[in-house]
């Protein structure tokens, strides 16, 4: 449920939600939606009071009028005349039906359903084999179980209906976007499956080789035998990072309301880091040209996250950047002081646009064999974007193929500050 709304559609919405909750749909039923709706149900069951107080003042003081006894207090807030403006300001879908047919429905729900569903028979209106179960249940239930529904809407959402009883044959029948959840089960399916998948490969590829290993005629060669255990130790050193990695991650998710604040000086660690890779092997003739604004004020964050975050951003620059050219890095002031700005560029193949925006999820490669044979699990950018959210940064890739790939952090001076969390 977005509450991106003004305060003046907000309270609408309070207003709509109480009448909804007149209407018949009890407290429990808003319970599920967390915090922000049990507020909601709360100032909506005052407001729902408010509208009972109106209706017994009324029939007190004009009993004549209110002669046609209304069967129950619940009906009448449903024919109460501001009942239709109300239940258009629920952000989620909420439709009334008598018997089978629709009486009335939210703006949501017609965006969701269709204009001109008023009128029309419910069982059409959602296709589902549930929606016909409760029109033919006899006498009609209080209540139904929730039910939930795929197919409507956009291919990917999921909701959740629930229909309550408000009385003289009339139902009023509210939809539930689940998408969020469903999505996060989702990523949390998906991430074990590709998790496990990462593991499996050298597991059983470090299993094959000590299987032919074990074999007397492969075992006695000894040259055999140093070649199949430098895979090996290949392989385990790929099971090592990907779990070092995936630990990284949980931590780093698990501290991202905690804004870093030890100060940093990053200019200092860029050096520190850039030694780290001008003295590996794996350079292939490129070097990593340093460009640091002078007399930089400390950064606040945490060390070791950022050097992880220059460490795997370095790596990628120096896998996928072309043998022989620079890797050039700076470090410079934003315009108004207030952000420190740093920049790696590379020359190498560059990344197509359409793989940009799914670069940052976990164990996303653009080709995955090359990367897995560099020793990559699809993790690193991942890192750095946690990183960065956690440092309340900014993070930006931009990319041309065959050209180059210049990744932008800005990072704001005190993260703690900005964040409105000092602590
Ligand atoms: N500088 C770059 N130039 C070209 N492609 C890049 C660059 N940085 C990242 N990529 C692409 O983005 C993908 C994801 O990068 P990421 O760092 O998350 O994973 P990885 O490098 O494959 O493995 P890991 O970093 O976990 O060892 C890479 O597989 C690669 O295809
Ligand atoms: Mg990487």
């Amino acid at each position: 449920m977005a509450y991106d709304a003004s305060p003046l559609q907000k309270t609408g919405r309070i207003l709509l939600a109480a009448a909804v909750i007149v209407a018949g749909a009890i407290i429990g039923f808003y319970m599920s939606g967390g915090v922000e709706r049990l507020i909601v149900t709360l100032s909506a069951g005052l407001f729902a009071i408010i509208i009972l107080l109106e209706n017994r003042s009324e029939r007190r003081s004009n009993p004549q009028a209110a002669a046609p006894i209304l069967k129950n207090e619940a009906l009448a807030i449903s024919q109460h005349p501001q009942f239709s403006p109300l239940i258009n300001g629920i952000v989620d879908p909420v439709l009334v039906i008598a018997g089978p047919v629709v009486q009335q429905a939210n703006r949501a729900a017609r965006k969701l359903l269709g204009e001109h569903i008023v009128g029309e028979d419910i069982r059409l209106v959602i296709r589902h084999p549930s929606v016909a179960d409760f029109i033919s249940q006899t006498p009609i239930p209080e209540t139904s179980r929730p039910i939930m529904l795929m197919g409507i809407g956009s291919r990917d959402q999921r909701w959740e209906m629930q229909v309550k009883k408000i009385g003289d044959g009339k139902r009023l029948l509210f939809l539930w976007d689940q998408s969020g959840s469903y999505a996060v089960d989702r990523m949390r399916t998906d991430f074990v499956a590709n998790a496990s998948h990462e593991l499996r490969t050298p597991l059983s590829s470090i299993k094959g080789f000590i299987e032919t290993l074990e074999d007397d005629s492969a075992g006695d060669d000894a040259e055999l035998r140093t070649r199949f255990l430098g895979v090996m130790f290949g392989e385990a050193q790929r099971m090592q990072k990907l779990i070092d990695d995936l630990i990284s991650l949980s931590r780093i998710e698990s501290e991202k309301h905690n804004a870093p604040d030890s100060p940093v000086d990053l200019g200092e660690l860029i050096r520190e880091v850039r030694e780290v890779f001008v003295n590996s092997p794996d350079m292939h003739g490129r070097d990593i040209l340093v460009d640091i604004t002078p007399d930089l004020p400390p950064t606040f964050g945490d060390r070791a996250q950022l050097s992880q975050l220059l460490h795997n951003l370095i790596s990628n620059a120096v896998k996928y950047g072309r043998d022989g050219t620079p890797i050039a890095i700076s470090l410079t002031l934003s315009r108004n002081g207030a952000m420190q700005r740093l920049v790696i560029a590379d020359e190498g193949e560059g990344i197509a646009p359409e793989h940009l925006p799914r670069l940052t999820e976990r164990f996303y490669r653009v080709d995955s064999g090359r990367s897995r044979s560099m020793g990559g699990t699809g993790l690193g950018l991942s890192i750095v974007k946690h990183i960065v959210e956690r440092h309340r940064g900014r993070f930006d890739i931009a990319s041309i193929p065959n050209k180059g790939t210049t990744i932008t952090i800005s990072l704001p001076k005190n993260a703690g500050v900005q964040a409105g969390t000092q602590q």
